[in-house]
């Protein structure tokens, strides 16, 4: 979860390099630094904090190679501080490592380099590649092509790695395990970095490195090859991005970008009915596993939901890290939809890995095209939610819930269990989705003024029932990212049971009522919290004031089937979690100690 980019061409590599970090700063953010080759030696400057202080560190210093590269780090082995980030280097200097990943034997390898009389200055895993790297450049000749393809064969875990060598001053090494990896083509500049967004604004033509695969980054030229050193033949991936999507584009953070690009998003995910074509197979799928993290975990809530209302299939739904674990019962005749907005992350990869080696077929939703995830799936949907850059995810939730809703509404459609008239009239308002999440955006100053008032409550609880209870935990996962608010949520049903004995005049609870069949249920249950204390809100598609005299204050989206609700209904959880951290002074896009793809168990 960290991000390393690196640059080899004619111009001055420094501020390419910091600029390209920042693009990955969303990937972590407690420490950064750089390596250059500069004249004859490679300059290392790194510290712990954001790239602005390594920016401070180098502002009156002149570096002045033309290739080299970089890290913005989120710790794992070690704590942020200088000597722990990155750029890690061999005793002597020569050779500068970047890695994103984790080293799982790098114990092992540590103590046998000390054996050798290596003196480690780090805790980082890292450490033990610069050193290794050097132990087989002796060995080798001083072939550092060599010294990588023997040092990976050491390697276990995951890793994303970017090599200096001061001896070759005309190429950059670069290899993939288990974490992602882009390399772009320049004239007469070449580029590496964990992901697009670092690339884009030199070069659109790109190569996503599968993993076991090893580039050399040339000025003129990018050679390909397995790890065993085989060459490797490839065409490059022409990237289409716009380049603006991935920048502020004039409001204050990312997040907020993001919550307003839901309509078109959304608009545009749903443009892909037509292109949605399911394998033949599906019309014989006798169960369906969903399987995700976070927020793409509670898409797959909701989408058990559509699923189990539109096609009558049983769908089982699951944390990816447990479904590795859990020795779960996998089947040839069952779906698997996997469903990450990055592709990359690990527990879901292994999930799939998993459920693949049990002859289940994969179906993977994610937004980003060349992903891990995208390479390894059966059948891939890509959800139009463009670039998120946020660690909170906003639009790719709502886009990941339209493409849940249109796969169960084809399903339906390929094994007959919804009429044709059924069928349009789903499509019909599924097409209104986006206006209605407009509408809600427009309206945001009330939910501004809203968590003016309440950022303060140190106990806040969603609840809700059936898709409203699918959202109530991603409200409350929302608020705990960015506000650090202490938040949980609940079946609205469940609280007698036990979570109601917290409820005091210190909490606040937020109802998501769009159900209307369990309407009343749902003001009874207000009733029960606001009886003992607690400040409330609704959140509700109910425009009868059916609420006006139980709760506090009422949030009223627009109207829209039950199911299709939690595209709307979230919105506003997602806006007062924003503003509830801007009011309690956090940087809503880059919220302590998380990152936004997590590449490591
Ligand atoms: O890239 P993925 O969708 O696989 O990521 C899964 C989670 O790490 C992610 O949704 C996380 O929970 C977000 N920070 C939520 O805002």
């Amino acid at each position: 979860m960290c991000g390393i980019v690196g640059y080899i061409g004619n111009t001055n590599a420094t501020p390419i390099l910091i600029n390209a970090l920042k693009k990955l700063e969303y990937r972590g953010y407690d420490s950064a630094g750089i390596a250059v080759l500069d004249k004859e030696d490679i300059v290392v400057r790194k510290c712990k904090g954001m790239i602005k202080s390594l920016e401070a560190k180098i502002a009156d210093e002149v570096i002045s190679g033309t290739m080299g590269i970089g890290h913005t780090r989120w710790a794992t082995h070690g704590e942020p501080s200088d000597v722990n980030s990155h750029p890690q280097t061999n005793v002597s200097g020569t050779i500068a490592v970047v890695h994103n990943g984790i080293i799982e034997n790098y114990a092992e390898i540590k103590s046998w380099l000390q054996n050798q009389g290596v003196v480690f200055r780090s805790e980082t895993d890292t450490e033990v590649i610069a050193h290794l790297l050097n132990y087989h450049y002796e060995k080798t000749q001083k072939d550092i092509f060599k010294a990588v393809l023997k040092t990976l064969n050491h390697l276990e875990g995951s890793y994303a790695l970017g090599v200096l060598c001061k001896d070759f001053p005309d190429r950059i090494i670069v290899a993939r395990k288990d974490s992602p990896l882009v390399v772009g083509l320049g004239n007469g500049e070449n580029f590496m970095g964990s992901d697009v967004p670092a690339l884009l604004e030199h070069t659109r033509e790109v190569h996503f490195l599968n993993d076991h695969e090893v580039a050399v980054l040339y000025r003129d030229r990018i050679d390909l090859f397995t790890d065993k050193g085989e060459k490797l033949i490839r065409k490059p991936f022409h990237v289409d991005w716009d380049i603006a999507a991935a920048e502020k584009n004039g409001y204050e953070h990312f997040m907020m970008k993001e919550i307003h690009e839901q309509p078109k998003a959304l608009l545009d995910t749903f443009k892909l009915w037509n292109e949605i074509d399911l394998k033949d197979s599906w019309k014989d799928v006798q169960r369906i596993v969903i399987t995700a993290c976070g927020t793409a975990y509670h898409a797959g809530v909701v989408g058990k939901y559509a699923f189990e209302q539109f096609t009558r299939i049983p769908v089982e739904v699951d944390v990816a890290s447990e479904y590795r674990y859990r020795n779960p019962v996998c089947s040839k005749n069952d779906a698997f939809i996997v469903i990450s907005q990055s592709g990359e992350t690990a527990d879901t990869l292994a999930a799939v890995r998993l459920a693949k080696s049990h002859g289940s077929r994969i179906l993977a939703i994610t937004n980003c095209v060349g992903s891990t995830l995208s390479r390894e799936a059966d059948e891939v949907i890509y959800t139009r939610a463009g670039p998120e850059i946020a660690v909170a995810s906003t639009k790719a939730f709502t886009t990941q819930l339209m493409c849940m809703y249109m796969l169960a509404l084809k399903t339906a459609e390929i094994r007959g269990t919804m009429s044709k008239t059924e069928l349009e009239k789903n499509l019909t308002e599924l097409a209104t989705i986006s206006e209605k999440a407009q509408e809600i955006v427009d309206n945001k100053e009330t939910i501004q003024k809203f968590a003016a008032r309440q950022f303060n409550k140190n106990k806040v609880f969603f609840m809700g029932r059936l898709y409203d209870y699918a959202v109530s935990l991603e409200s409350a996962l929302k608020l705990k990212e960015i506000a650090y608010t202490h938040s949980e949520s609940f079946a609205a049903g469940e609280l007698k049971h036990g979570p109601i004995a917290l409820v005091d005049n210190s909490t606040l609870v937020v109802a998501i009522a769009t159900q209307k069949k369990l309407y009343e249920k749902l003001a009874s249950n207000i009733k029960e919290v606001a009886t003992r204390g607690a400040s409330t809100l609704a959140i509700t598609t109910d425009h009868s004031g059916l609420f006006d005299n139980t709760v506090d204050e009422t949030f009223v989206i627009p109207e829209t089937f039950d199911a299709f609700s939690p595209m709307l209904s979230v919105i506003p959880a997602q806006l007062f979690a924003y503003y509830c951290s801007i009011q309690r002074g956090n940087n809503p896009d880059k919220p302590r100690n998380l990152a936004k793809s997590v590449t490591v168990e």
